[in-house]
């Protein structure tokens, strides 16, 4: 049996990728310092080969026995907070990294395990037109993306020095049941659940592309059990929207007028105005994405009503 150990798997993405990872036969020792991001409607905790370190990655001082692979999502990972206070950001999603990539140099060659580390598409800033590849320079626009595209090339900077074995995704927005409502999709569910206004910042025709969490981590799981080490691979499912039209889709579904459901605010310095990135790269390795957010989008919702009737 394989063993793993995933980073901030309590949180949005890494709890997705730990339930497929537990179900497709792994060991999984999951490391998280249970931030405010971190889920509580978890089972984690009664599934057979799971452990749980409740540790932050900054202080960890030696890897777990065994391992094969650690698969990062730790970090902080809300734009927003990162324009109010940057100092977390850099703390769990650059120091986090270092820590990491220390602790693997430390081991000796035949036991270091693979670091497939989560990056994101904004760390190449706006695309303003056609799709950027992996091979395309980094152009951070806000201390998020700052810090992603920081420990990206930390990490490059490792294996080209020290021949670590290293893995990045570089993925587009997730979206999903069990996403903390401060992102912009399971915050205008229950905003509008609660008879809220959502809001969105300037006019929100910036553009994004959406992928459904599961496929993002099948994704993952495709280039880490396939994935060339030392490569980069975009997971994207090119199905882009703006986000006002996003946000749009949620309100006509749920039935509310436009002018019921929406307030523009003031831009976030750093917008960028769209992002898009190839991943020919991963299609290659066989995954493509099944999900739609207008096909999951009365999920959502459902599930979401679910939640709110439990409170
Ligand atoms: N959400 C997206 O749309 C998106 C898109 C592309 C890339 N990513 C990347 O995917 C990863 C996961 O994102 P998410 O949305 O699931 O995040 P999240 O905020 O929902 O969860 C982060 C998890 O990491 C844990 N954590 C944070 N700092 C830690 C530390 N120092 N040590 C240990 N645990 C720590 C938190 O407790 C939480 O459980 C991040 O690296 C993010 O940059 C996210």
């Amino acid at each position: 049996m394989k063993k793993l150990m995933v980073t901030g798997g309590l949180g949005f993405i890494g709890s997705y990728f730990i339930d497929m990872a537990l179900k497709s036969g792994y060991y999984v020792v999951n490391v998280d310092k249970k931030t405010y991001a971190a889920r509580e409607d978890l089972d984690f905790d009664t599934r057979k080969h799971y452990e749980l370190i409740e540790a932050d990655i900054v202080e960890l001082t030696h890897l777990p026995v065994g391992i094969d692979a650690i698969v990062n999502f730790a970090a902080e990972s809300h734009v927003d907070n990162s324009i109010l206070a940057n100092h977390d950001f850099f703390h769990s999603n650059v120091k986090g990294v270092y820590n990491l990539l220390e602790l693997i140099r430390a081991k000796d060659e035949t036991d270091q395990p693979l670091l497939l580390h989560i990056s994101t598409d904004e760390v190449y800033g706006t695309a303003h037109e056609g799709a950027y590849t992996e091979l395309d320079r980094l152009k951070p626009s806000n201390p998020y993306s700052g810090s992603k595209a920081a420990a990206d090339q930390l990490i490059l900077g490792w294996k080209h020095t020290y021949g670590l074995p290293v893995l990045i995704c570089r993925s587009c927005n997730n979206y999903g049941y069990g996403q903390y409502p401060e992102k912009l999709l399971a915050k205008t569910i229950e905003h509008l659940l609660r008879g809220r206004k959502m809001t969105v910042h300037g006019d929100g025709t910036y553009r994004r592309e959406w992928i459904y969490a599961e496929d993002n981590c099948r994704g993952i799981m495709t280039v880490l059990e396939k994935g060339t080490p030392g490569q980069i691979y975009n997971i994207s499912s090119a199905e882009e929207h703006s986000v006002l039209d996003a946000v749009r889709m949620i309100v006509e579904e749920m039935g509310v007028k436009e002018e019921d459901a929406i307030v523009h605010i003031p831009n976030r310095p750093g917008q960028d105005l769209r992002y898009s990135v190839d991943c020919a790269k991963v299609r290659a390795l066989g995954w493509e994405p099944e999900m739609t957010l207008r096909k999951y989008i009365p999920e959502y919702i459902r599930l979401y009503k679910k939640k709110l009737s439990h409170e």
